[in-house]
């Protein structure tokens, strides 16, 4: 099995749920929180790694203790962190999420080290790669970093899957290098500039994706799965119904799960339905939830069962 790449953004996170308004100038109360390492970059390969995968990251932290953190609890999960540069003078990136029902009612970034992450921090963890590899990229670090990534692994055919958020950070070079990229509803939006509006947008926006350069898009669609639309044409991946108890890194544990299963042989829209077991199990739990993978292969194989044969 292939070599799993992930740069991007390693961050502390603190989620805030149970919000209360106390009313004027008060503030907010939160029934409780819970600080645990994030960053979409260390969320992939957090996921990954515990679904099976032999994972590199690539990131930038600070000089402190959250970054000393996120550190061991990277390597705790048997991830390569020769990748990830420990910055002075810098603080580590730090996110606090709001959750409302599960949903993020707002998120505030102080990115940090992350946007000090260069080429050359990146360059030696990528020159071996082969096209058996996989490179998971997303936007939260400086976008010439992710644009010089973009033109290398293009290069070397080496396959690399773009979470193209945050999407005012994307480039259309970007989106050109991609095999596959999986923006949500809300991505598809902003990247598009059209606001969702539906079952019948979502399908327009994953072509006008496409047609924007990218080779394959795998857009989430939330309860109603995802829509993959590529050479072969547009298929509805299934998804399970759950509540959704916290939806933060779900859409990073749907790439890792997609990465694992395409590094193991699958294809597509199995591999899709893998991504939409995992981040369906990850949503309805606190906190960055990462399934087993015996767990996640039950599901898959149920939304593989519901998926209607051809004609
Ligand atoms: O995708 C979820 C992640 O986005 C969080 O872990 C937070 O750190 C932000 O980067």
């Amino acid at each position: 099995m292939g070599r799993l790449v992930v740069v991007g953004g390693l961050n502390m996170d603190i989620h805030l749920f149970g919000l209360r308004e106390s009313g004027g100038q008060a503030p907010l109360v939160a029934e409780g929180h819970l600080a645990q390492p994030g960053g979409k970059a260390g969320n992939v390969a957090r996921a990954a790694a515990r679904l099976g995968a032999e994972v590199t990251l690539v990131a930038r932290v600070g000089d402190d203790d959250f970054g000393q953190h996120c550190l061991e609890a990277s390597a705790g999960d048997g991830i390569d962190v020769s990748g990830v540069t420990t910055t002075a003078d810098e603080h580590t990136g730090f996110v606090a999420i709001e959750l409302e029902r599960g949903k993020h009612r707002s998120l505030v970034f102080s990115p940090g080290a992350n946007e000090l992450l260069t080429w050359a921090d990146v360059a030696p963890h990528v020159a071996g790669l082969t096209v058996a590899d996989v490179v998971v990229a997303q936007a939260e670090v400086p976008p010439e970093t992710l644009s010089a990534l973009a033109a290398a692994t293009a290069a070397r055919g080496v396959p690399l899957y773009l979470d193209p958020t945050p999407p005012d950070r994307v480039r259309r070079d970007h989106l050109l290098a991609a095999d596959v990229i999986t923006p949500d509803l809300d991505e598809a939006a902003q990247l598009t500039g059209r606001i969702h509006s539906s079952r019948l947008w979502t399908r327009s926006a994953a072509a006008e994706l496409r047609a924007a350069g990218a080779r394959r898009v795998l857009l989430k669609a939330s309860e109603d799965g995802a829509l993959l639309l590529d050479d072969d044409g547009l298929r509805e991946v299934p998804t399970a119904r759950v509540e959704a108890v916290d939806e933060t890194g779900a859409g990073d544990v749907f790439m890792a799960a997609l990465a694992v299963r395409r590094l193991e042989g699958g294809d597509w829209d199995e591999a899709a339905r893998f991504a939409n077991a995992a981040s369906s199990l990850s949503v309805s739990r606190v906190g960055l939830a990462l399934p087993d993978r015996d767990e996640v292969a039950a599901l898959a194989r149920e939304l593989a069962a519901a998926v209607r044969p051809p004609g």
